[in-house]
């Protein structure tokens, strides 16, 4: 594929050893422009670029390089990376500021793909006992890193101890800047960047990382150019994930989740399925990511439409695999992620420390996309009453790539929803409101209900920033799963689709909806406030105008809400 529609200044390498730059289609004006809304005195001389690997030698040199929380961010983080050929003596030597350094040895990890059969290799190295709100320096190497002599450093910060204040960013859908692969897009190369000029303490990664599974005869490379894109920030804050139905890959473990286990270090959860959720806490806020694979009734996993099989590398001695089939993983927990849920909120319901739970998954709830995926019963079901009972404050989601806000929720509505096909009722369990009009002073008491927001803006080249509207009525109308849509025969013979959602119901749980565009991310600044007094969550969310048709480095502001609780203690 020629590289004249790519831009041409700051290049990163991609996994064909080509360089690739969204940057040039910009001025610096865009980061000029961002750097004054946000306030912050961030300019394009303070982002850090991704060193680029190098794919001709197949050695040790680090790269795809990121940084995790440990179960305790005051004290625990995880730097982790990949590179092309076993690291001899991986390791990672850190200290702070005129300080001496310590070493951290890496521990390997290697999957085989199970499709094109290629070996991959990672490196986690768990910085322990480190100081609250401290700013440590590292350096990645190994014995046959090409890079030894000036090996790649950066630096980055523990979250404070207590209540303080502390920004973190959010979105989900981010794909690879690398347009040869199927929904990777150039906007995800600025979208990386926006988080680092946002400095927040740490990202969450709202799922679909990068749609590896949708190019499947080259998972490997896919990750590969994702996690080098995602580096120019994630080696110097913390980017937290949580899995989306695209890391859902064929042979790649029980639930296809290799990639992405072989790839994170993820705070521990207690349980026989380390990796798909966690939770951690900075300042005030309890941080519960979930994997909602496991409770989802849409089938939208690995899936091979045919006519032809999907036929494995002969090295990796898999079968083909048959058109029809799809990676149906929902329910592989058998109810142990939502004990789990629900012990981990009844525990912070008790804790006087905590004053916000932010719950982080992939598929919706509440979303009221015309194009997308839709909204899914099965969440409604598992997730809902125990987010109510709990008091959960706010739920980040991606998969429909659009932004989405919800009023303040609390408990459903039984039999709102028709059946698309017959126009008979169904059940959606439909959300209920507990207000439907934005507050006077801007500022929602999430005590009342959950606000939800699908932040899916990332960066993937399929925007869905259209929404439903119901012509009877006029109001926002959305498309919900309650039950799966496994593949069914499609008009060509051989060939097999999903069909889409099975109801839909009126959106009376809809406050906001970005119709401008699909791209923008969410930045979230926590004011701890004074003992008796209250506490506040400011979400701005910012948009990338114009992005869904030419990628583009300008964010600008979109909204701001206020969510305002009293504290606890
Ligand atoms: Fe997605
Ligand atoms: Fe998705």
């Amino acid at each position: 594929m020629p590289d004249d529609n790519l831009p041409e200044s700051t290049p990163i390498r991609v996994s064909d050893n080509r360089l690739v730059d969204p940057l040039a289609a910009v001025s610096r004006r865009g980061f000029l422009k961002l750097a004054g809304v946000s306030g912050l005195a961030a300019t394009a001389g303070t982002l850090s670029t991704a060193r680029s690997a190098s794919a001709a030698s197949a050695d040790g040199t680090p790269e795809q390089i990121h940084l995790t929380w440990g179960s305790d961010p005051t004290s625990e983080a995880v730097v982790s990376w990949a590179s092309l050929a076993p690291a001899v003596n991986p390791r990672i030597s850190f200290g702070t500021a005129g300080r001496p350094a310590r070493i951290a040895h890496a521990v390997q990890r290697i999957y085989t793909d199970g499709i094109n059969g290629e070996t991959v290799f990672t490196y986690h190295a768990a910085l322990r006992d480190l100081k609250p709100g401290t700013r440590y320096q590292y350096e990645v190497t190994a014995d046959n890193d090409s890079s030894a002599k000036a090996p790649f450093t950066a630096d980055f910060q523990t979250a404070p101890r207590g209540r303080t204040r502390f920004r973190w960013t959010s979105y989900g859908d981010l794909a690879t800047p690398n347009t040869k692969w199927v929904l990777s897009y150039p906007q995800s190369r600025f979208a990386v960047e926006a988080v680092e000029r946002f400095e927040p303490l740490f990202h969450l990664l709202n799922g679909d990382l990068c749609y590896a599974n949708l190019n499947p005869m080259h998972q490997p490379s896919v990750w590969r150019d994702f996690g080098n894109n995602v580096q120019t920030s994630a080696a110097n804050r913390p980017w937290m994930p949580c899995p989306g139905n695209h890391e859902v890959e064929f042979n790649n473990g029980d639930e296809g989740f290799a990639s992405y286990l072989a790839r994170y270090t993820l705070p521990a959860n207690g349980t026989r399925f380390p990796g798909r959720w966690y939770s951690f806490q900075v300042s005030s806020v309890l941080f519960v990511s979930l994997d909602a694979n496991d409770v989802i009734h849409q089938d939208d996993g690995s899936f091979v439409a045919g006519p032809h099989p999907l036929v494995p590398a002969p090295s990796t001695g898999n079968p083909p695999i048959e058109p029809g089939t799809s990676h149906y993983v929902s329910g592989y927990s058998h109810g142990e992620q939502t004990r789990w849920l629900e012990e981990t909120l009844r525990r912070a319901s008790h804790d006087h420390e905590i004053d916000w739970i932010v719950v982080q998954m992939h598929q919706d709830a509440i979303t009221s996309t015309k194009n997308g995926n839709g909204a899914d019963k099965g969440i409604r079901e598992a997730w809902l009453p125990l987010f109510d009972r709990y008091g959960v404050d706010l739920v980040l989601c991606g998969h429909d790539h659009d932004y989405e806000r919800s009023y303040p929720l609390r408990g459903c509505n039984h039999h709102a929803g028709v059946d698309v096909a017959t126009g008979a009722p169904v059940d959606t369990l439909q959300p209920r409101p507990v207000t439907t009009s934005e507050p006077a002073n801007g500022t929602f008491d999430t005590s009342h209900g959950t606000i939800h927001l699908i932040l899916g803006g990332g960066g993937t080249s399929a925007p869905l920033d259209v929404y439903g509207e119901d012509p009877a009525n006029g109001q926002v109308q959305a498309k919900v799963f309650t039950r799966p849509n496994r593949p069914v025969p499609g008009t060509t013979p051989g060939t097999f689709v999903r069909h889409g959602a099975n109801a839909r119901e009126d959106a009376i749980w809809s406050a906001r909806r970005d119709t401008g565009t699909g791209y923008g991310l969410a930045v979230f600044d926590l004011d701890p406030g004074m003992p008796g007094g209250k506490t506040s969550i400011t979400m701005n969310y910012y948009h990338a105008p114009g992005a869904d048709r030419t990628p583009t480095a300008d964010y600008e502001l979109f909204e701001t809400i206020v969510l305002a609780k009293t504290r606890r203690g």
